[in-house]
């Protein structure tokens, strides 16, 4: 049952609809996986009549997945996860072609941003999609009453799991949250490949800038910095990677890069990227011994990564060159530019993560959802995994889809893998 308490939509322009709805289409024929769960959900309907709240960058994939919930019956509402992610094209046509309620505008200020969460909290949502957890910090922290309807909530990103962990450490995580971004199919595909090419995207788009022969910097070399510094070599960069991980770092040395310290890298980059999940990893000294003309990014999930204030302190002028790229001109007299306001540069300046890889995140949300209404009698409060074979079953759907085939463990492997007693 719709919740008729709550405003219909907030969106930039209706009549981006129909452009909106063809995008939603070509970005639905690079999601097979999440198709074969939109036509189950179709017949089994696993979410019937349940309030749903999602929390998302509102993309044509996300689109694809809202589809697929509202296909498995599902009372549906969106809101963005980011204020400049949106797609107001994709908000456009989930409205007037797919029917559902969305709150998103690309560029919306951060007011509205807080009144769309707590218009989606006013939906009353059984289950909950987060991506960063500031829905389910704002439900936990100002919504109490609300706490006990929940069934419930499914998280996107390595940000917002750590949050979930330092909530489930004070004791403040009342539901069973399910952390996608763990499963393999997702962090493995989505933050490698997904953010490695939109990321370069972005830069690309917002800059026109040559790549090749350039020093790209990377800080952070988790999955998300592995495919960033990987793509970013393949464009004929050369990469620098910055740690505070000393596996990870000697993982980024063995993989062929350079890595030092952020102080010895910020006078040698031309492009920097964050994608740590951390505070002020690029910080009021790093920009002073920056080259004139560096240009500087961050593709984690929150804008905090760079110190954008200490930047505008020290700084004596600051004016728009290009859309979504900020000169911020030094009292030393050099120019550092800063991308889409220090938010993400994948989802800001181009489309986010293509759809072939939203495909097994968005199969791992939607099945996510399912397995915490099957399992809402036995699930404890707290963060869970998803089983494994539902990685095994994700993977051999796209492995399908894409034509590929692999071989079978035969029953003498199988035995062996079993047994102990054969060595040397
Ligand atoms: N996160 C990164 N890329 C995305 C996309 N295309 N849609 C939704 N969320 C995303």
């Amino acid at each position: 049952m719709t919740n008729k308490t709550v405003p219909d939509c907030e969106i930039k322009d209706p009549s981006l609809a129909a452009q909106g709805k063809a995008r939603i289409e070509w970005a639905d024929r690079d999601m097979p996986v999440l198709k074969l769960i939109r036509d189950r959900f179709e017949k089994e309907k696993p979410l019937k009549g349940l309030r749903l709240s999602c929390c998302a960058h509102v993309t044509t994939e996300t689109a694809n997945l809202a589809r697929t919930l509202q296909a498995g019956g599902a009372d549906c509402l969106i809101i963005a996860s980011n204020p400049l992610s949106t797609q107001d094209d994709a908000a456009a046509a989930l409205v007037k072609e797919y029917g559902m309620r969305v709150f998103a505008i690309k560029g919306e200020d951060i007011p509205t941003y807080h009144k769309h969460i707590e218009i989606a909290l006013d939906h009353k949502p059984q289950l909950i999609i987060d991506d960063g957890s500031d829905l389910v910090v704002t439900l936990v922290t100002k919504r109490q009453a609300q706490i006990a309807d929940v069934i419930g909530s499914t998280e996107e990103t390595t940000t917002g799991i750590t949050r979930l962990i330092a909530m489930h450490k004070d004791n403040q995580l009342p539901f069973p949250a399910v952390a996608v971004n763990d499963a393999q199919t997702k962090h493995m595909f989505d933050n490698r490949y997904g953010t490695g090419q939109s990321t370069l995207d972005g830069i690309i788009r917002a800059t026109n800038r040559l790549l090749a022969g350039r020093n790209v910097v990377v800080v952070g070399y988790g999955w998300c910095g592995k495919g960033t510094a990987m793509r970013a070599r393949g464009m004929g960069s050369n990469v620098i990677v910055c740690e505070v991980d000393p596996v990870k770092a000697i993982e980024a040395v063995m993989d062929g890069f350079r890595v030092m310290p952020m102080v010895e890298a910020a006078a040698l980059g031309d492009v920097f990227i964050t994608v740590t999940g951390n505070r002020h990893v690029i910080d009021g000294a790093h920009f002073k011994s920056m080259k004139d003309g560096a240009i500087i990014c961050n593709s984690g999930h929150f804008d905090l990564e760079l110190n954008l204030e200490a930047l505008a302190k020290d700084s004596s002028s600051r004016r728009e060159v290009r859309q979504y790229m900020e000169e911020f001109t030094l009292k030393s007299g050099n120019r550092i530019n800063v991308l889409a306001e220090g938010r993400l540069v994948n989802l800001s300046c181009a489309e986010g993560h293509p759809a072939s890889v939203m495909d097994m995140s968005f199969a791992n949300q939607a099945l996510a959802l399912e397995y915490l209404v099957k399992n809402k009698a036995d699930l404890t409060p707290g963060l869970h995994r998803l089983p494994a074979f539902v990685d095994q079953e994700i993977a051999q759907l796209k492995l399908n889809s894409l034509g590929v085939k692999i071989d079978k463990l035969t029953p003498e492997m199988i035995e062996y893998m079993s047994s102990w007693q054969v060595g040397t």
